[in-house]
């Protein structure tokens, strides 16, 4: 799999390959729901007026701003592995009016004090991880929760159809088979049991061209 080796890790870039990802938020808003999917898991996330929140691989902070505009009085930061995608970010949130704090880590420990955040959300990240990595970000997710504290992921699901499984293969293509075999199997939620989560839901199902976008919410006890 093309990866970009950052100092401490690898990942998967936003479209896979460094030079592509000027091109993401076009591509996404041309071909996505995008839009109608970020503004259900702003809803779903039901965040209250002082919450810490976490944007869970930023991106361009597409979410990161709308979660800051929908909710001014809560604290938002948005976090990445990725530096190029992040200058984007940096700038949208500058030319736009939102409170968002954008930080990079190093894909392993998370730069935050454990029982930080009331809320975690996180729109099209969990596929670009491997099993390990997304076992990692897990753990570090439950760990930065407060107790009562929920997540909120939008992603790649189990296809809903043969049609949508055959769709999947273009973002198989895009981003490489190894991390997104998981999507296909569809075994999020049991990895979010696993990384001591409960009340695992699935709350949403968006059949695109890209395949069947799931959301689900789960809460740290
Ligand atoms: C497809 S983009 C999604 C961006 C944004 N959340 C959105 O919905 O538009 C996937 C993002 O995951 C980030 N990423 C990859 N590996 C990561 C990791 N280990 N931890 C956090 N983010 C990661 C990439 O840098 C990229 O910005």
């Amino acid at each position: 799999m093309k990866t970009v080796i950052n100092t401490t890790t690898t990942h998967v870039p936003a479209l896979r390959f460094n030079w592509l990802t000027g091109f993401y938020d076009r591509l996404i808003a041309a071909t996505m729901p995008e839009r109608a999917f970020k503004m259900a898991l702003v809803q779903q996330a039901g965040i209250r007026p002082g919450d810490q929140v976490l944007d869970f691989g930023t991106g361009t902070a597409t979410l990161s701003i709308l979660l800051a505009e929908q909710h001014p009085d809560a604290d938002v930061k948005g976090v990445d592995v990725d530096e190029k995608v992040l200058s984007i970010a940096r700038r949208k949130v500058e030319e736009s009016s939102a409170a968002v704090r954008l930080v990079r880590y190093d894909g392993n420990k998370l730069p935050f004090e454990s029982r930080t955040f009331d809320r975690a959300v996180s729109s099209l990240v969990f596929h670009h991880l491997t099993r390990s990595q997304r076992q990692q970000a897990l753990r570090e997710l439950n760990r930065v929760l407060v107790p009562g504290g929920e997540v909120h992921i939008a992603d790649w699901g189990k296809p809903a159809n043969g049609l949508q499984r055959l769709l999947f293969y273009l973002v198989q293509l895009l981003d490489g088979f190894e991390t997104t075999a998981d999507s296909v199997r569809g075994i999020l939620p049991e990895m979010l049991y696993e990384a001591g989560f409960d009340n695992v839901e699935e709350t949403g199902k968006y059949k695109t061209v890209f395949g069947t976008l799931r959301m689900w919410r789960c809460t740290k006890w």
